[in-house]
C-alpha cells in the first residue's frame, strides 16, 4: 500500500538512509578509539508528512500484517518492539528542546534487522533527518548522530557507541569513514579501486540489548579505572606489558580494544596504499582478537569466517558489528567478490546448515 492509501494525504519528504559495514575497529567507539565503517547498499526509506496535532502515525511495510500506530507527543512508551525507537525519536527531540508536531510516517526497509548491519541505526538517524525536512529544525548530521545514540542510550537501553549513528549520517559509497570517536573528527578514505566487499548475513540474530555487550563495555571502564586512563584509547601497543595486574579477563578485553585501535590506524594506512593484501592481513587479526580476547564470536560466525578465508578471492575476513550473531565482512578482489560471494554461502549452508544472506555485492 502506498502513503496516500495508508493516511489519505501525499508525503511532503522522503529520506533514505543507509545501513552499515564496520570494516575494522569493532568495540572501540565506546572507548574513545577508531573505527572505520562505510555503507551498504541497503536503505531505510521514511516517507513522511506534518500534521496540525500531536498525534504521530506510523507504519512499517516490513511488518505483517502493516498495521498503523498511534500514539500522542509526550506519551511516549517503551515498546518492545521496533516502536521503541520511533517514540525514543521524538521524546528525545522534545525533551532536548527541539520542537516538532504530530507527524503519519511509511517506512520500509532493506536493511536486515538482527544482522549487525545498523538496522537501528539507520531508522532512528532515518526518522530525524525525516522530521529536520518537515519541522525544519536546525541540526548538523553530527548532532543528529548523537541524538540518535541518545535515543538507544536513554529510551531503548543498548549501550552502544556513536559509530553506527556517524556512519550511518556520513560515510559514501565506496568511501570509508574513519572516525576518532573522541574528538568526532572524520576523515572519508577512498576504497581502492580493486577492492571488493563481501557482506554476509550469518542467520545467527545479534542484537546490543543483551547483557553481552553491556558486560564488554563494563569490563573496558574497569580496565581503564585500573590503568587510570580516561578511556582504553589513551593506551598504546606499547602498554600492552602493562596490563597483567588486571587479571586474565580484563587484560584480554583490553587488549582487544587496544590492539583494535592500532589496527585501524593500520588499515587506513593500507587503504591509502591499495594494499589489499596487509588490510585483508589485519582483518584476519582483528576477527582472532574479537574471538579470542574479547569473545563476542559465535561458533557459526568463527565457520563463516574460517571458509571465507579459504577462498582464493578473499585477502581475509571478520566478523562485523557488535557481534554474538551477525554478518561478517571479507575483502576481495572487486571483479570475484560475487562468485566468491556465492561460494563462501553455499559451503557455509552445507557445513552449518543454517540459510546465509549475501548482502553485498
Ligand atoms: C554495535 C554498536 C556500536 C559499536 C559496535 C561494536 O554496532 O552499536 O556502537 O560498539 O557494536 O563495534
Amino acid at each position: 500500500m502506498t502513503f496516500e492509501q495508508y493516511f489519505s494525504v501525499a508525503p511532503s519528504a522522503t529520506v533514505a538512509t543507509p545501513g552499515r559495514v564496520n570494516l575494522i575497529g569493532e568495540h572501540t567507539d565506546y572507548n574513545d578509539g577508531f573505527v572505520l565503517p562505510t555503507v551498504i547498499p541497503q536503505t531505510t526509506v521514511i516517507q513522511i508528512a506534518a500534521r496540525k496535532d500531536q498525534t504521530v502515525r506510523v507504519v512499517s511495510s516490513n511488518m505483517q500484517p502493516a498495521a498503523v500506530h498511534t500514539y500522542t507527543l509526550g506519551a511516549e512508551k517503551k515498546s518492545g518492539d521496533w516502536l521503541v525507537y520511533i517514540q525514543g525519536v521524538t521524546h528525545i527531540l522534545r525533551t532536548s528542546g527541539i520542537t516538532i508536531g504530530g507527524f503519519d510516517a511509511l517506512i520500509s526497509s532493506t536493511v536486515p534487522t538482527g544482522a549487525g548491519l545498523s538496522s537501528s541505526a539507520a531508522l532512528t538517524v532515518g526518522l530525524i533527518k525525516a522530521l529536520r525536512e518537515v519541522f525544519p529544525f536546525d541540526l548538523t548530521d553530527p548532532a543528529i548522530a548523537r541524538l540518535a545514540q541518545r535515543v538507544e542510550n536513554e529510551f531503548v537501553g543498548a549501550h552502544v557507541g556513536i559509530m553506527d549513528q556517524m556512519a550511518v549520517c556520513l560515510a559514501k559509497p565506496r568511501q570509508a569513514l574513519f572516525l576518532d570517536t573522541r574528538s568526532l573528527h572524520y576523515e572519508l578514505v577512498a576504497l581502492p579501486e580493486q577492492a571488493g566487499l563481501i557482506v554476509i548475513n550469518s542467520g545467527v540474530s545479534h542484537s546490543n540489548i543483551g547483557g553481552g555487550y553491556s558486560a564488554r563495555r563494563r569490563s573496558c571502564e574497569e580496565a581503564a579505572t585500573q590503568l587510570k586512563v580516561k578511556a582504553l584509547r589513551d593506551l598504546g601497543l606499547a602498554d600492552l606489558g602493562r596490563l597483567k595486574p588486571l587479571g586474565a579477563l580484563l587484560e584480554k578485553r583490553a587488549r582487544h580494544v587496544i590492539s583494535e585501535n592500532a589496527r585501524v590506524e593500520s588499515a587506513v594506512l593500507a587503504l591509502k596504499a591499495g594494499d589489499l593484501a596487509r588490510l585483508g592481513q589485519l582483518f584476519k587479526e582483528s576477527h582472532a582478537s574479537m574471538r579470542d580476547d574479547y569473545e563476542v564470536s559465535t561458533p557459526e560466525i568463527d565457520q563463516l569466517v574460517t571458509i571465507a578465508n579459504l577462498d582464493p578471492a578473499v585477502y581475509g575476513a571478520r566478523l562485523t558489528g557488535g557481534g554474538f550473531g551477525g554478518s561478517i565482512v571479507a575483502l576481495a578482489h572487486l571483479a570475484e567478490a560475487p562468485a566468491a560471494a556465492k561460494r563462501i554461502a553455499q559451503r557455509y549452508l552445507e557445513q552449518v546448515g543454517k540459510e546465509p544472506t549475501i548482502l553485498v555485492p
